[in-house]
């Protein structure tokens, strides 16, 4: 195995019992060898095949990885030692929002009481859970400063087709007919596809040069056939947009309705509430605010909160408190009907409703405020090396340029997201936003320690001066990591199928 002494003098590479790569599980197969299996049924093996009927039984032999479980568990553990996760060191991916989940809120998620219980379960039987929920969706309303919420999305991209669906029904049931969708070309990625997912026309508004939207071009382009406007604030660059409450005003004025990406969330929880700011709804990713683990496309949850106007149109059912104290699930008639199979991911809600009992408003408030001065710290730090995309305070993430490095040195954004990998440090979401050339942004969180931030600064400072003295190591970079550069354009469109190996 090759290995490089990284610039930090952080031990670089980690010997994989002498492996450089880690045979798939198929490639690991023997035939006839299996991990342990426990029975539980009781019935002979036989007697299986006769209780499900030949229709449902598929003739053909699946092939699969066949190994044993000691070799299965040494498998995940090598490919675990490979990985970089926010318990390991400081993720600060811009947008992502990657703070450390406290351990007790998996504590939470794994009482046998929340974890036993199946969905279906009656309401009778499930008390406590439907109390959980309810509460849950009282403290988001609460939190947003909204009239009524839906825990049902799995994700953020999910709560935002929930919210454009919210949209056209409250328009539909009014007889009106728009179809349009304002959105900032700052904007998240997920926006405008959940616009086109949801049926409606994408009209973007350019940014200005503070980074904000451009209000004139903006009111300019509202207009009868306007359903409403994605915005959110802070805005993608890590900026507050000054002049909403003028937006929302024009915005309302014109009949459509302010649909808040608050993804963003982290930034303001506990100070100011997207509902006093005229929005209508509001998506909030739990994965983020509210410290429950992201994970490759999920499991997130994305519930959504509204305005009153638009409470009549929430997917059901919804947890509800009777009279006499006890819960229950009620649906509305006039409800755009379910987002999910069933309460949405139950376990990532009940982490979420952990970490907001046990913060309190005035620790949620701390959240944001540290989040905040964590990011400008950074900001304000980084200023020689890497200068700010806007000359301003920011808030819970901060908008670096490389393209002075690049102008200068030939030396990319993308070289130094990756020599920071060198350094044990995740790389910053990189080209984005889009419309900010050589983008570095940067999100440290409220959960890193001045420390962690000093040492963060220290690796860019390295990094930059290796781009002065050694540009090349840098377009090489990360040579210390178990996986080097990749040519990330290739891995998507030159897709290895698993059934390759089978
Ligand atoms: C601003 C913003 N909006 C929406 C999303 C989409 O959230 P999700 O990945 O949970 O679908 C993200 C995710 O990173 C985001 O940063």
């Amino acid at each position: 195995m090759t290995t490089y002494a990284a610039p930090g003098g952080r031990a670089a590479s980690i010997p994989l019992l002498g492996r450089e790569v880690e045979p798939t599980l198929f490639e690991m197969s023997v035939p006839g060898r299996r991990a342990f299996q426990l029975r539980t049924t009781g019935l002979p093996e036989t007697s299986i095949a006769d209780l499900i009927p030949d229709l449902h039984l598929n003739p053909s032999v699946v092939e699969i990885a066949e190994v044993s479980e000691r070799d299965l568990v040494a498998h995940f553990t090598r490919l675990s030692h490979r990985q970089f996760s926010v318990d390991l060191g400081m993720y600060p991916l811009g947008s992502c929002t990657m703070k450390y989940n406290p351990k007790f809120c998996d504590a939470v998620a794994a009482m046998t009481g929340l974890n036993g219980v199946h969905p279906a379960a009656p309401a009778s039987l499930t008390q406590g859970w439907i109390e959980l929920l309810w509460t849950l969706e009282q403290r988001l309303v609460a939190i947003t400063g909204m009239a009524g919420a839906t825990l049902q999305p799995a994700a953020g991209a999910a709560g935002e087709l929930t919210g454009l669906l919210l949209i056209r029904a409250y328009h539909e049931a009014r007889g009106e007919k728009r179809t349009r969708i304002l959105i900032p070309d700052s904007a998240h990625g997920t926006n405008p596809a959940s616009v086109t997912l949801g049926g409606y026309e994408v009209t973007t508004i350019p940014s200005n040069e503070r980074g904000l939207v451009d209000s004139d071009v903006l009111k300019a382009s509202l207009g009868p056939d306007v359903a409403g406007i994605m915005l959110t604030n802070p805005n993608t660059a890590g900026l507050f947009e000054e002049e909403i409450q003028d937006i929302a005003k024009a915005v309302h004025e014109s009949g459509g309705l302010l649909y808040y990406d608050g993804a963003n969330l982290n930034a303001i929880v506990g100070v100011m509430r997207p509902g006093d700011m005229g929005f209508d709804v509001v998506h909030m990713n739990l994965h983020k605010t509210f410290a429950t683990p992201h994970g490759g496309g999920g499991p997130g949850a994305g519930p959504v909160a509204v305005s009153e106007r638009l409470v009549p149109y929430l997917p059901g059912p919804r947890p509800v408190k009777n009279d006499d104290g006890s819960f229950d699930w009620a649906s509305q008639t006039t409800s755009i009907g379910r987002v999910h199979g069933w309460n949405g991911n139950a376990l990532v809600l009940a982490r979420a409703l952990a970490y907001i009992t046990v913060h309190g408003s005035d620790g949620l408030r701390r959240v944001a405020q540290h989040a905040v001065l964590n990011a400008n710290w950074l900001r304000v730090r980084l200023a020689a090396v890497l200068p700010a995309a806007y000359d301003r305070v920011c808030m819970h993430e901060c908008t670096l340029s490389a393209a002075t490095m690049k102008a200068k040195y030939g030396v990319r954004g993308l070289d130094v997201a990756k020599g920071l990998l060198e350094e044990g440090f995740h790389s910053p979401t990189v080209y984005f936003p889009l419309i900010v050339e050589e983008a570095l942004m940067f999100e440290p969180t409220e959960t890193e320690s001045l420390q962690t931030l000093e040492a963060l600064a220290l690796a860019v400072e390295r990094v930059a001066k290796r781009a002065e003295s050694d540009p090349e190591s840098l377009h090489a970079a990360p040579r210390t990591t178990p996986v080097s550069r990749v040519d990330e354009a290739r891995a998507a469109r030159t897709l290895k199928a698993t059934a390759d190996a089978v």
